[in-house]
Order: C-alpha cells, then structure tokens, then sequence
C-alpha cells in the first residue's frame, strides 16, 4: 500500500549560513525521503527559509539593505548549498511569503474565534534611543544575585542564577548602549494551558521519541505559561490583524511555514492540501527537528493545530547536536565549519555517508571526529564498497565482451545479501541509520571475501580457468549492485553511477532481480579517498582568529549557536576537571627559527627549543609578528599536543598566546631567566 508522506525539517534562519551542524539534519531527512521514495511511497519533502525576528531585522540594518533583500540572498545561499549537498525538496519556500500570512492570519483567527487568544499589558525594557522593546538577549547588566557585571538578561554566567531582564540591576541596551526604561503595551497570548490534556494524548499517541515523552511529562506536569505570540513595531514579520502596529513572534508563523510551503506546492502541482491536513486525514506529517526547538514543536505547535481546526502531526522526530572533535563547534578552533567552506575540499557524500554511519533514532549529540571521518570513509566507501566493482569490472570488458555471465556461481550468496532487504528497510524507516550501515558494510566485507578467495586476477591468466571467471566477476557485480540499491538514500551520486556503470534502474525492488547476460558499461571513477590534507585547509580555511565585538553598538547574537551570548565572545567553554587541566604539559621555548609558510595567510613556522629537542610548530601569528621579530624570543608552549599533519607539515605543539587577532596577538613571553625546557605546568 502506497502511503502519503508529508515530510519536514526545520526552517533555517535567513540571517547566516547553514553549516555542517544544520546538516545533520537536513542530510537525515533527506536520506529518510529518498528511503520512502525508492520504496514507492508518496513522499513530499517541504522546507522554507525562517525569515523573520529581531536578529533579523537588526543584521539588515547593520548591513544597510532592507531585510528583503537580506533574506532574498541569504535564501539563494541556502538553497545552493543545500543542492550541492544532494539535499532535494519538493519545495523551498520562505516565511516571509504571501501563503505563510494568508495560513497564520487565518489559524490565529480561528484561535481567536474559539477563545484561545488573551491580551494583557505588560511592561518590558524600552531603549529609548532605539525606540524600541528589547528581547532578553539584547539587554546586559549586573547579575540580580551575586552582582557579578556584564550579565545576559535571562541569566547569570557566573553564579547560575535565572531571572528576567527587568530584575538586572544597571542594565544597559546592547543596541545603543542607552539605559532601558520600562514600558506598558499590549500583549497577545495563546491560551497553551488549556491543551494540556490533548497534549497528553497526543505524546502518549506515538508521536514522539521516548526521551521526548519524558520530557514532555515533566513540562505537562508542571506549570504551563500562557504563550506572548505578539511583538510590538519596529518588527520583520506579519502584522496582526485587528491590531494596531503589532506582529506575530517569529516562532508564531515559523511553523505555519511548513504549512504554506505545501500550499504553495499544491498550488504549482494542483495538489490537495486538506487531504493532508484537515483533521483525520490519513496522510502522515513528519517533522524531523533538533532537540533544541521541541518546546516549540511538541507543546505550542501541535496546540495551535487543534485549535485552528488542523490535523496534529504523526512524528516529531528530534535529533541530538553536532559536536567536531568532541566540543561544541567553535570559530577559533576552525570546526565552525560552514556548508560551503566544507564544499570547497570535499566530496558531499562522504559527510552524507558519516552522519548515517552514525545516526539512530535517539538525541543524543553526534561527534564529527575529523581524523575518524577520514579513516571511516576511506575504509568503507572507497576500500570496502568502490573497490568491489573496480577490480571485477574490468575483466568483464576485457574478456567477456562487455556482458554478465548467464548463471551465477554461488547463487546462495546473493540471496544472503537479498534476503537483508526487509531488515535494512526497517532500519531506515525507524531512522536507525547506523544499523543499516553496519549491515550494509557486514555484507560488503562478505563480496571482498568471496573476491579474494576467487582471486579471479588469476583465473583469466590461463585458458582453462577463465570462464571461471566471467561467473565470479558477475556475481560479485550482482553482489555490488544490491549493496548500492540499500545505500541509494544515503549516497545519490554514486548510486546514479553505478546506473551507469551497470546499466540499469536502482530501485528497492531491483536487488531481488540478478543482471544475468547483461552488457554493462566501462567502470569511470565513483568516489575518491579523502586526503587528509583536504581537511587540515578545510579547518584553516575555517579558523578565525577572535574580534571582539562588545564594544560596537550593534551586536548580533549568533542564533545558530545555541551558546553563543550577545557580546559576540565566544561563550565559556564546558567546565574541566582540575585532572584534565593538570594533564597539559606547558613549557618555556626558544624560537631557533622562524619562517614563512609560502601557502598559508596566517601560518609562520617556528623551531622551537624545549630542551630536550625541537619542535616544528606551525602558529597563526602571521599578522602579528615577523620571522625576525620572533627569532631568538622565549615563548610558552603546550608540548604534549597530540601533533598534528598540516598541508605543510608536522605540527607538533602549539604556541600559547593571547588577544583579540590581526595584529594584536601576543605570544606569552617568560620572565628572563627561563630555560628553555623548564616546565610551567
Ligand atoms: N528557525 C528555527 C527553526 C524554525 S522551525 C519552524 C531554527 N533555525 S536554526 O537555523 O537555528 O536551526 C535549524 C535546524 O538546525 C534546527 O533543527 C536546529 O536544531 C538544527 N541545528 C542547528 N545547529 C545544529 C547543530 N550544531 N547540530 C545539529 N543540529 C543543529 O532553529
Ligand atoms: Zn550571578
């Protein structure tokens, strides 16, 4: 039975590019569409850009264009990333689009009508220069609790303490520096406590993953706040109507972008949008999120659809966060690494390949080891899967005329391989990426096996055992061919390769068909090895040195790092044990010699003497010092740095130094009278 898939993944901000961090999620979706698809079922993947809010408004500003233009080429970025990522929509749309305020005017309408819209003044932080409200993290002052200065407005990093920004004591507007005052004005909530029964039946319905259920007990367990859908102008977003100057919240009508995405594809393709959405419809909706926006998708989101006349969704599958090499992605280390940045050196499908390797169906964060994603890659793709079909390939053109044997060898072991079929499909369709995969690579190992033990290399060399070989060779193509029909979703281009090469359809079906007496097409290249080296100028691609930004008088907050706070600094990394902190070795060095790295804009490498031996280091202080200026200087180094390989070499350690970046960098210098080799710590 063919089934009706509506499939989603979360609107990306239009205010800053995607990231390898957003594609976990779009790569996971996109694997699970093609999934559905290739098993025959009709599935529409829709997404949109989220285009409205504050930041929003504010980055136009600083950028002098009108936040049109912003979003329209920010909505252009998005969508060619998102392509050369393999990542295919049925549609693309925007929030900030006629579909979007015709849905949201209407659901908060019949919100209205049915009585679950209140509205109540009340007072909120004012900058007076701006002439606007301020939202939380726009506002900074001294901590309410423990007085420690220059604190966010919703909570304090020093001592923990949670408040709201009005409680800071000298608070100041991030935008102009002026002293907020307080102001009254009108606000409109929806009545969100009043759905908590339907929430619970809703949760306890199947639609959302178990750690999810907890957590939404805990929320229905407690106490539910009424939700301020209103803001009040200067604002990017849709008026409301009825009132005077007010907007929707941007996470109103985000949602709702979902919905007018479809619409606007039905409208294209004569689709019937109630067949999906009205109430009882039989059709599934599918968000895939990242854990950071449940609150959204799983209290407020199916709520507003009850209370508009709307059908709930079937799943909110939620995933965890991306971490590379273990710690939350960070611009000074260069794994804030950006979608194109990523396209720059690498192939798209090797990150497609190790995200599924290492996705299930939980939210627990997923680590982008850099050194792992190398080694896995080459390991599976290129030394396990390609490698099956260049070395057999081959001798079928050069022996047997181009064309597949009529029989099969072994023919038990491609039915071991069919028979994986329905358990691989299960595991996709319960997003249990990573089972498919090992299972995959399980038989994978099993073809390079029978291949060597044949060894049909050495059958062709003389004339009794050739024809041998023709079986051997075919049947290890066979065998190729099913392996390549399970990693369809995950690995697009290769798969239309091996169409090519087999010449043949891959759909899920197919790998229960052998190609017998089949001519098949020269073997041209599918996938090549990652070189490390391509990863080490991806990451210096990708490193920028710190610019402190609290001084300026707008400050955008990063809303695409979840951490990051409104001075535009790097937010404290996790707490260390003092073990850990004990485990760094840092020593005094002498610069012996100091070069220019011809290649590299920011690299010097220095010889550095510890005593002991030296030490090649390469060090980003480029636009701070010379080659001359260092020479003979004692610095701090960390000298138990696992080394790493650069484009340019060994580095092996890293110079300790300080500052804001470009020209004020400065390497930590020893007192005089240190040695070189005198340990510090
Ligand atoms: N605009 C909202 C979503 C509105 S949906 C109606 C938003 N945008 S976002 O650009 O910040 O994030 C888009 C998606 O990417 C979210 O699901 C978010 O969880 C996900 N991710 C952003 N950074 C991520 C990681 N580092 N790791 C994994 N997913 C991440 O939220
Ligand atoms: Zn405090």
């Amino acid at each position: 039975m063919s089934r009706q898939i509506l499939v989603t993944s979360a609107l990306p901000y239009a205010n800053g590019p995607i990231h390898l961090g957003h594609l976990l999620e779009y790569i996971q979706t996109d694997i699970w569409v093609r999934f559905q698809k290739m098993r025959g079922h009709n599935c529409i993947y829709v997404c949109a850009d989220d285009a409205h809010g504050t930041p929003i408004m504010l980055k136009a500003q600083q950028l002098g264009i009108t936040p049109e233009q912003m979003i329209a080429e920010v909505a252009r970025d998005h969508q060619a990333d998102f392509a050369e990522f393999l990542i295919e929509f049925d549609n693309y749309h925007s929030t900030h689009s006629p579909e979007n305020e015709q849905l949201a005017c209407l659901i908060y309408s019949r919100l209205k009508a049915a009585g679950h819209i209140h509205s109540r003044t009340i007072e909120q932080l004012f900058d007076p220069d701006k002439q606007m409200f301020l939202p939380d993290r726009f506002v900074k002052g001294d901590c309410p609790r423990c007085g420690a200065a220059d604190q966010n407005g919703d909570n304090c990093e020093v001592c923990g303490a949670t408040y709201s920004p009005t409680d800071l004591k000298n608070p100041r507007s991030m935008l102009s520096g002026a002293t907020p005052v307080m102001k009254a004005s009108e606000h409109f909530f929806f009545d969100l406590p009043a759905f908590r029964d339907l929430l619970r039946d809703w949760t306890r319905s199947g639609a959302v993953q178990a750690e999810t259920a907890n957590k939404m007990d805990e929320w229905l367990g407690g106490e539910l706040q009424q939700w301020d859908i209103s803001r009040d102008a200067p604002y990017f977003g849709f008026r409301i109507p009825g009132a005077d100057d007010k907007y929707f919240y941007v996470w109103l009508d985000a949602p709702i972008g979902y919905l007018a995405s479809f619409k606007n594809l039905c409208e294209h393709k004569g689709l019937d949008f109630d067949a999906f959405w009205a109430p009882g419809s039989n059709a599934e909706v599918h968000h895939f999120i990242g854990k950071d926006i449940t609150y959204f998708h799983c209290l407020f989101w199916p709520a507003m659809l009850e209370g508009a006349g709307f059908r709930k969704p079937t799943k909110v599958n939620a995933h965890g966060y991306v971490t590379v090499n273990g710690a939350k992605m960070s611009k000074s280390r260069g794994t804030f690494i950006k979608a194109r940045t990523y396209l720059d050196h690498l192939q798209p499908e090797y990150l497609r390949y190790y995200y599924a390797a290492k996705l299930n169906s939980g939210i627990e964060d997923l680590d982008l080891n850099l050194t792992d994603f190398a080694q896995r890659v080459n390991a599976d793709l290129v030394g396990k899967l390609v490698n099956i079909a260049s070395r057999t390939s081959g001798f079928i053109h050069k022996f047997f005329d181009g064309k597949l044997a009529a029989t099969l060898p072994q023919p038990e072991l491609l039915a071991e391989f069919q028979q994986a079929a329905e358990s691989i499909a299960d595991a996709y369709e319960n997003r249990e990426f990573g089972r498919a995969i090992r299972d995959i690579m399980a038989l994978a190992d099993k073809a390079n096996a029978y291949i060597a033990e044949q060894a049909p290399w050495a059958m062709v060399k003389n004339d009794e055992t050739r024809a041998s070989a023709h079986g051997v060779c075919s049947l290890a193509l066979n065998l190729f061919r099913v392996l390549m029909v399970y990693l369809s979703p995950v690995l697009p281009a290769t798969k239309a390769k091996t169409e090519a090469l087999l010449n043949c359809q891959l759909d899920w079906a197919s790998a229960q068909q052998p190609l017998l007496d089949h001519a098949i097409n020269p073997f041209e290249p599918m996938l090549a090895r990652i070189e490390p080296e391509k990863i080490a100028a991806m990451v210096e691609a990708s490193t920028e040195n710190l610019q402190p930004t609290a001084a300026a008088p707008v400050a955008t907050p990063a809303t695409d790092a979840p951490a990051a706070n409104n001075t535009g600094i790097e937010a404290i990394a996790p707490t260390i044990s003092f073990d850990d902190f004990a485990k760094l070795d840092l020593r005094v060095a002498r610069v012996v010699k100091a070069e220019m790295v011809p290649e590299a804009n920011k690299l010097l490498r220095l010889e550095l003497d510890i005593g002991l031996e030296t030490r090649q280091v390469f060090a980003g202080i480029k636009s701070a010092y010379t080659p001359e200026q260092l020479e003979g200087r004692l610095v701090v180094m960390v000298a138990n740095l696992a080394p790493r390989k650069m484009k340019f070499g060994m580095s092996e350690g890293m110079v300790i130094a300080a500052g804001p970046g470009g020209k004020d960098i400065f390497v930590l210098s020893p007192d005089s009278g240190a040695t070189p080799g005198m340990r510090i710590m």
